[in-house]
């Protein structure tokens, strides 16, 4: 399988952990691209119509997008319910789980954007300002979560949207007010899974 790849990806990453822990690493090249709105890459457009990494090429040559259809499908591959849990509230609560930590992605990721290729006279503070606050009210809505012994789609995306707030917006500082998450984080980091698809300093 072949993989389009940025190390600095939050969506990539969840997609390598997920292989990581399906014992799967081995079976996908990775083909590492830099691509922004304005910036498309034509490798992965032909795979992907709107663009956007993670895109996956199956043995088979079929192409398979976003995040958590590669997840789901690279779960499929290995067999079982080891990411995906099987049925019940544990299976809503982790793919509601993947879909905030996805939309504090999608967020973080516009906003960087915004701060990093959009051109200083056309940028505009109150959509900024809306992005982070979307970001701070997920982050408030994970700290009241059990996330403690949990580990499935969710927390893996849970872990990859807060390693990149840490990547690109450690002056946010989101730990400060949210102790519980913090711990979390600090523990869940240490599994071989994250810290070998940790994104390198900026
Ligand atoms: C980044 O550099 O922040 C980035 C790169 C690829 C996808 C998303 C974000």
């Amino acid at each position: 399988m072949k993989l389009y790849f940025n190390p600095a990806s939050p969506y990539v990453r969840k997609v390598r952990v997920t292989a990581h822990e399906l014992g799967l690493s081995d079976k996908i090249e990775l083909i590492s691209v830099s691509l922004t709105p304005v910036s498309p890459h034509a490798g992965v457009r032909s795979s992907n119509p709107v663009g956007k990494i993670p895109a996956l090429i199956t043995e088979e040559g079929t192409a398979l997008y976003d995040s958590p259809v590669i997840c789901e499908y690279l779960e499929a591959l290995a067999g079982g319910n080891r990411i995906f849990p099987a049925a019940g509230p544990v299976r809503w609560t982790a793919l509601r789980r993947q879909a905030l930590a996805d939309g504090i992605m999608d967020a973080a990721v516009l906003t960087r954007y915004e701060q990093a290729v959009r051109p200083k006279e056309l940028r505009w503070q109150e959509w900024a300002d809306g992005q982070l606050l979307k970001i701070r009210t997920a982050l408030d809505a994970l700290e009241r979560e059990e996330l403690q012994d949990v580990f499935d789609i969710g927390t893996i995306s849970v872990a990859c949207a807060l390693g990149y707030l840490d990547l690109r917006f450690a002056d946010e500082g989101w730990r400060k007010s949210r102790p519980r998450l913090a711990a979390w984080a600090a523990a869940i980091g240490k599994r071989p899974s994250l810290a070998a698809t940790a994104p390198p300093p900026p």
